[in-house]
C-alpha cells in the first residue's frame, strides 16, 4: 500500500516508523515531513491548505491511505474532501472535529450525552463575564472557544488574574476571533490523564493512556506548551478506573456521535481529569496527541497499518490491541525559549550514537538536514522515547540518552517519569 502521512512533528515521525515496519506498507509519503522522516519516507513540499493540490498528489502516486496528523487539516475539512474524492482517510470530518474545534460545541455536547465535566458557564460579552467572575469562587478556568495552538486555557487564582484574562482575550483579541466566545469553567483539582481510543463508524477500541507534561519546566512551573514529555502506564489507574473511562466517557461519547450522525474514522483523544476515582473530560482532541502519540506507539505489538484500515473501513469490532506491556518515557527537546521566541538552525550532533542505544527509538519534530547534519529547526525538537520494564528503569534510558545528545540550544524537564501519579 502507498501512504501519504501530513504533518511534520515527533507525532508523524513515530506514526511514519510504526507504518514502516508494516509488511503491507509499500511507498510511504509525507508533507512537509522532518529530518527524521525524511529518513523512512518521501517528503514532498505541497501547499497542505490547498486541498486540490494534496488530491492530486494523492492521484500522482496512487495514495491507498491518508493519515492526517494536525487538527488544522480536520477542522478545515480536508477529511471530508479527501473522502468525498474516493480517498481512504484517517482522520475525522470537519463537523465531528467541532468536538476540538469548539469548547461550546464540546461542552453541550458532554451535558446533552450526560458526560461529566467541570461545570460551566458561557459568555459572548465582556461585561456579562465580569459581573459573574465578581460574584464566583476560585480558581476557574477561562477558556477560548475556539483553536488557539493550545494556548487558549488560563487557569485562575482571582478575580484579578482573571478580569485580565478576559480582557486579553475578549479585548485584546490575543487569540483572535477563537476568543470572541469563552466558557469560564470549574477548576477540577485531580490528577490527568491523555485517554486514546480509535472510533469508526460502528463501535471503538481503547487503545491506552499516557501522562502529559504541559508546562516547560521541571515541577509543573512555567508556560504552558504542546507537552514536554509523557509517561505510560500510570501508578493510580485501576482496572475499575479504566473500566469507568470506557463505560462513562468513551461509550457515551461515541454513542453520541452516532446520534448526531456524525461521521468519525479516527482516534479520539479524551484529555481527562480524574478526581476521587471519578474521571470528568476536559477536552477532546480529534487527533493523536503529541508527545502521547510517541509513546503510546512504543509500547503498541499491532501492525499499526492494520489497525488503521480497520478504523478506515469500519472493522474495529474485529479487531484487539496487543501491548507489548513495557513502560513507557518520552522526554521532548526544545530550543530554549520554547514556547516564546527561540533561535533555529542550531547544530544537534551524536544523534547516531543515541539512535543506536537499546529500548531508545528518537521521534524528530523541528528539525531539518543539511548533507548529514541535522539543525534545530522550531520550538520542540526531538522526542527521546525509552521502553522498559518498569518507569524507572525506561526513564533512567531516556535520560542517559538524552544527555548523549549535543546540542548548546536545547532544553528539557528532568522530572518525567517520577510524577506519582
Ligand atoms: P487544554 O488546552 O484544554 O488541555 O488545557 C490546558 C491545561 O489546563 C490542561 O492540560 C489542564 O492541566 C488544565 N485544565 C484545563 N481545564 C481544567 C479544569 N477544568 N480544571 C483543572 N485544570 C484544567
Ligand atoms: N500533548 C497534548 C496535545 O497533543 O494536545
Amino acid at each position: 500500500m502507498n501512504i501519504f502521512v501530513l504533518g511534520s512533528g515527533a507525532r508523524e515521525h513515530s506514526i511514519c516508523w510504526a507504518l514502516k515496519k508494516s509488511k503491507n506498507c509499500k511507498k510511504l509519503f509525507s508533507s512537509p515531513g522532518n529530518a527524521g522522516i525524511k529518513k523512512i519516507a518521501v517528503c514532498e513540499n505541497i501547499d497542505l491548505k490547498k486541498k486540490s493540490k494534496v488530491l492530486h498528489f494523492c492521484r500522482k502516486q496512487s495514495i491507498d491511505l491518508v493519515v492526517i496528523g494536525p487538527e488544522e487539516f480536520l477542522a478545515d475539512g480536508l477529511s471530508d474532501y479527501l473522502i468525498k474524492n474516493g480517498i481512504r482517510t484517517f482522520g475525522p470530518t470537519k463537523k465531528a472535529a467541532k468536538l476540538e474545534t469548539s469548547k461550546s460545541f464540546a461542552k453541550s455536547f458532554l451535558k446533552k450525552n450526560g458526560i461529566y465535566t467541570p461545570s460551566y458557564k458561557e459568555f459572548n460579552s465582556f461585561n456579562n463575564a465580569l459581573n459573574f467572575l465578581k460574584k464566583t469562587h476560585f480558581p476557574v478556568v477561562i477558556k477560548a472557544d475556539g483553536l488557539a495552538a493550545g494556548k487558549g486555557v488560563i487557569i485562575c487564582e482571582n478575580v484579578n488574574d482573571a478580569s485580565r484574562a478576559i480582557t486579553d482575550i475578549m479585548k485584546k483579541k490575543i487569540f483572535g476571533s477563537a476568543g470572541e466566545k469563552i466558557i469560564i469553567e470549574e477548576f477540577i483539582n485531580g490528577f490527568e490523564i491523555s485517554y486514546f481510543a480509535f472510533v469508526d463508524k460502528k463501535t471503538f477500541l481503547p487503545l491506552g493512556y499516557a501522562l502529559d507534561h504541559k508546562r516547560a519546566y521541571d515541577n509543573d512551573k512555567g508556560p504552558n506548551t504542546g507537552g514536554m514529555g509523557c509517561f505510560t502506564p500510570s501508578r493510580l489507574m485501576t482496572n475499575n478506573l479504566e473500566k469507568k473511562i470506557i463505560k462513562n466517557i468513551v461509550e457515551k461519547t461515541v454513542n453520541g456521535l452516532r446520534k448526531e450522525s456524525f461521521t468519525y474514522r479516527g482516534i479520539l483523544f479524551f484529555g481527562l481529569m480524574i478526581k476521587n476515582q471519578e474521571p470528568y473530560v476536559i477536552e477532546y482532541n480529534v487527533r493523536f496527541g503529541d508527545p502521547e502519540c510517541q509513546t503510546l506507539l512504543r509500547n503498541l505489538d499491532n501492525d499499526f497499518l492494520e489497525l488503521l484500515l480497520s478504523t478506515t473501513n469500519d472493522e474495529l469490532s474485529k479487531t484487539k490491541i496487543s501491548t507489548k506491556k513495557k513502560s513507557v518515557v518520552c522526554v521532548v527537546l526544545a530550543s530554549k525559549g520554547y514556547p516564546g521566541s527561540y533561535k533555529t538552525g542550531k547544530d544537534i550532533n551524536n544523534l547516531n550514537k543515541v539512535e543506536n542505544l537499546e529500548g531508545i527509538e528518537v521521534f524528530h519534530a523541528g528539525t531539518k538536514s543539511d548533507a548529514s547534519i541535522v539543525k534545530s529547526n522550531g520550538g520542540r525538537v526531538l522526542s527521546i522515547t525509552a521502553t522498559g520494564k518498569d518507569l524507572n528503569l525506561a526513564r533512567s534510558k531516556a535520560y542517559k540518552a538524552i544527555k548523549t545528545i549535543e546540542w548548546e540550544d536545547g532544553f528539557y524537564r528532568n522530572d518525567i517519569g517520577i510524577k506519582n501519579i
